[in-house]
Formats: C-alpha cells, structure tokens, sequence
C-alpha cells in the first residue's frame, strides 16, 4: 500500500517531460491532421517557445475543386500574445482579425492536448512517468530487502 502512495507522489512530481509537448502539423499538408486527428501518425513535439499553449485553429469550410467540404486544421506550439484580440484562455475561441481572417482557436496547456481527443492522447508522458516510477519502487524494494 505504502508503494503504491510512493508511485503515486512520483508519478506527478517526476518533470520527465519538462517543456510543454504539443502535435505541430496542419491539414493542407497532411490529411491525417484534420478535424478526424490520427494522432498515432504524429509524435508530440516539445515547444521551444515561453509560456507556450497548445493550440490547434480551425478555418471555417470551403468546397474543395472536388465539390467536397474541406477544413482546415493547423496544430502547433502556440505563444500567447501572438495575436491580437484573441482569447488565449484554455478552451476555444473565434477569431476574426481585421481583414475579415475568420477562425477558431483553441488553446489547452497539457502534454499533447491539441489533439483534440476526448482523453488526452498526449500518454507518452504519462507512460515515461509511470515507467520512471516503477522502475524507482523496483529500486527501493530492492534496497528494502538488502
Ligand atoms: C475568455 O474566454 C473565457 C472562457 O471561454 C471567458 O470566461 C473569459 O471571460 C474570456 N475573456 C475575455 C477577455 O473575453
């Protein structure tokens, strides 16, 4: 019981992933990054940026010259401050700049969260914490027992 209280306090305290993961990847380029997000063809990329959000931007649709609805998605590291008049608090926000540039931003701040899954897909993280924990309570029992 008493490991298990062990794991849980590292699992939260180990800082294996210290700068903040975001997906980095827009739909234009790559069909996988759009609104239906195959995040297991993508791998979190650590922001360089201060302060940086998660952020994925939604454009409004268009009509593709195959008469097909095509949306826009661009997922990146995002600094706040970066645009103006935008609502930069967690959660999405519309955006129309002033050359009628129309928008969707969304911004979270948790390892991977621009996927834009239900639950974060960001789990490289939570699986490289819970690995490091384990193999630290491996340790420690070993040492317990001499
Ligand atoms: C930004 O959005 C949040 C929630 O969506 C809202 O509570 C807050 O008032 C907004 N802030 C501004 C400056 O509009």
């Amino acid at each position: 019981m008493r490991h298990w209280t062990i794991v849980f306090i590292l699992f939260f305290f180990i800082k294996s992933c210290v700068s903040l993961k975001c997906y980095v990847c827009n739909s234009a380029s790559n069909g996988a990054c759009g609104e239906t997000f195959k995040f297991y063809q993508f791998t979190a990329e650590e922001c360089v940026i201060d302060n940086a959000k998660c952020g994925k931007q939604i454009q409004p649709p268009i009509i593709d010259e195959k008469g097909e609805e095509w949306i826009g998605v661009i997922r990146a590291c995002y600094q706040p401050g970066s645009l103006q008049n935008l609502n930069e608090s967690n959660g999405c926000h519309n955006w129309t700049n002033a050359d009628n540039f129309d928008a969707t931003f969304c911004f979270c701040d948790t390892d991977g969260c621009n996927a834009g899954c239900p639950l974060s897909c960001g789990w490289t993280c939570v699986v490289r914490r819970l690995l490091i924990s384990a193999l630290i309570l491996v340790c420690m029992h070993y040492v317990d027992t001499g």
